[in-house]
């Protein structure tokens, strides 16, 4: 019997998740950015994660978490020293389902728990709805090169609600 909503699930990145993380942030460029970012943009973005054990290293620095579907993973996403959310990429085949929402939920919480008061992004163009819709507020405009690309992205803070000191 079909469910409505998929059930999603939440795990910390193991380094055995690279080769399919891999696959998800290229196909998570390839498809859900191609309306703001140009092909050569977008190859130049994805070219980040040819070398695995260099990604691997970057997720494995970060605290990482793996979104999952009957536990298979379909979205990652990193927290960077703290208070800074590195990477978020869904699946294509996942996207506007919520499993983006659950994840970045997640490092929410995780940052505030660890006394961020506030958690930075560098958002894309096509997330930067997602963000905004979740509270984080545009605070520059900034090109950045990526593998001879210039990239336009938003830099976006949200403040989170700490808890009052005793
Ligand atoms: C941005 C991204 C992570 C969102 O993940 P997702 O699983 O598709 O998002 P969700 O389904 O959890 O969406 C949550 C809410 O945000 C909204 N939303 C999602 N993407 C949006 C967008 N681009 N613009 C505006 N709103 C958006 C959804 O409609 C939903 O709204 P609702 O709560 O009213 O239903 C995903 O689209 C993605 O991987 N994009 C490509 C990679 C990328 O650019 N990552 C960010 C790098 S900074």
């Amino acid at each position: 019997m079909a469910t409505a909503h998929p059930r999603f699930a939440l795990r910390p990145v193991v380094p055995d998740d690279t080769p399919l993380l891999v696959e998800i942030f290229r196909a998570s460029i390839l498809e859900l950015a191609a309306e703001d970012y140009s092909e050569a943009q977008q190859d130049a973005w994805s070219a980040a994660a040819d070398d695995e054990a260099a990604f691997g290293a970057r997720l494995a620095g970060a605290l990482s978490l793996v979104v999952t579907l009957n536990g298979t993973p379909v979205g990652f996403g990193t927290l960077t020293g703290g208070e800074t959310i590195d990477l978020l990429y869904m699946h294509p085949g996942v996207a506007g389902l919520g499993a983006g929402a659950m994840l970045c939920d997640a490092l929410e919480k995780l940052a505030g728990a660890r006394g961020a008061k506030t958690l930075t992004t560098d958002a894309s163009d096509n997330a930067r709805g997602f963000f905004e819709k979740r509270g984080f507020v545009p605070q520059r405009r900034n090109t950045v090169l990526r593998g001879g690309e210039w990239l336009a992205t938003t830099t976006m803070e949200k403040p989170l609600a700490g808890k009052a000191s005793p």
